[in-house]
């Protein structure tokens, strides 16, 4: 019922190539891109925000981008993300007071709802949201850093979100390549990021239709 999709994280990519390196991907057969905003605070690591965004939104006009927002205060990216016409604004909900008004405000300004948690944070802390979003984010390392393992005791909440879920869209990011592939496909998620996984291989299509392949079978 729910379709699968690739969405490689540029994260480890060459940043001063960023068009060029997401051009590589999705020639390679990605979906979409998924996009790690860093604040600093949030994570111990800082990246890039919607001024690098809105610049590579307009090289690429018909990618699918996703902003997973690692920052302290979601709100207030929300319009300078719309503005640079970001597909979906995937934000944290630890950090933030009032998760309804940031799904309110992501909707009205066009975009489409990621709600994502840490390995640390229960599902039940994100079940009365659920019906808010479009998608359910579950990390699969600590936010902040690229090239980490890949914490399979965080498959209960991906199986709990599917069997309650069956429409939704559930992304696992951290970790994931073709060796963990198999066991999240199995949970039920259908949104993959793979950052390291592709970025790093000898042939990034190659993987793609790997993690797909694993995802569909
Ligand atoms: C981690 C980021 C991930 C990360 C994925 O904070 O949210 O998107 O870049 O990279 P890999 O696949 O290498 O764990
Ligand atoms: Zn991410």
């Amino acid at each position: 019922i729910v379709s699968c999709k690739i969405g490689p994280s540029i994260l480890n990519a060459d940043l001063s190539q960023l068009y060029d390196e997401s051009q590589r991907l999705l020639d390679s057969g990605a979906d979409y891109l998924h996009l790690d905003v860093m604040d600093g605070t949030f994570v111990p690591n800082l990246t890039f925000g919607h001024p690098v965004v809105k610049c590579l939104r307009t090289k690429l006009p018909n990618t699918m981008l996703e902003t997973h927002m690692m920052v302290q205060n979601p709100i207030q990216w929300v319009s300078p993300m719309a503005d640079a016409n970001v597909d979906q604004y995937t934000f944290h909900i630890e950090p933030c007071e009032d998760v309804p008004l940031v799904c309110r405000k992501i909707r009205e300004a066009g975009m489409k709802v990621g709600l994502a948690i840490k390995p640390g944070t229960p599902i039940t802390c994100i079940e009365k949201y659920i019906d808010m979003a479009d998608m359910v984010l579950v990390m699969t390392v600590e936010p902040g850093f690229g090239g980490q393992k890949f914490m399979v005791n965080m498959m209960p909440k991906v199986e709990w979100l599917r069997e309650n879920y069956p429409t939704l869209d559930i992304e696992v990011d951290g970790g994931v390549g073709p060796s963990t592939i198999d066991i999240c496909a199995k949970a039920g998620a259908n949104m993959i990021v793979s950052g390291t996984a592709v970025i790093q291989a000898e042939n990034p299509p190659q993987v793609i239709k790997f993690l797909r392949e694993s995802v569909n079978k």
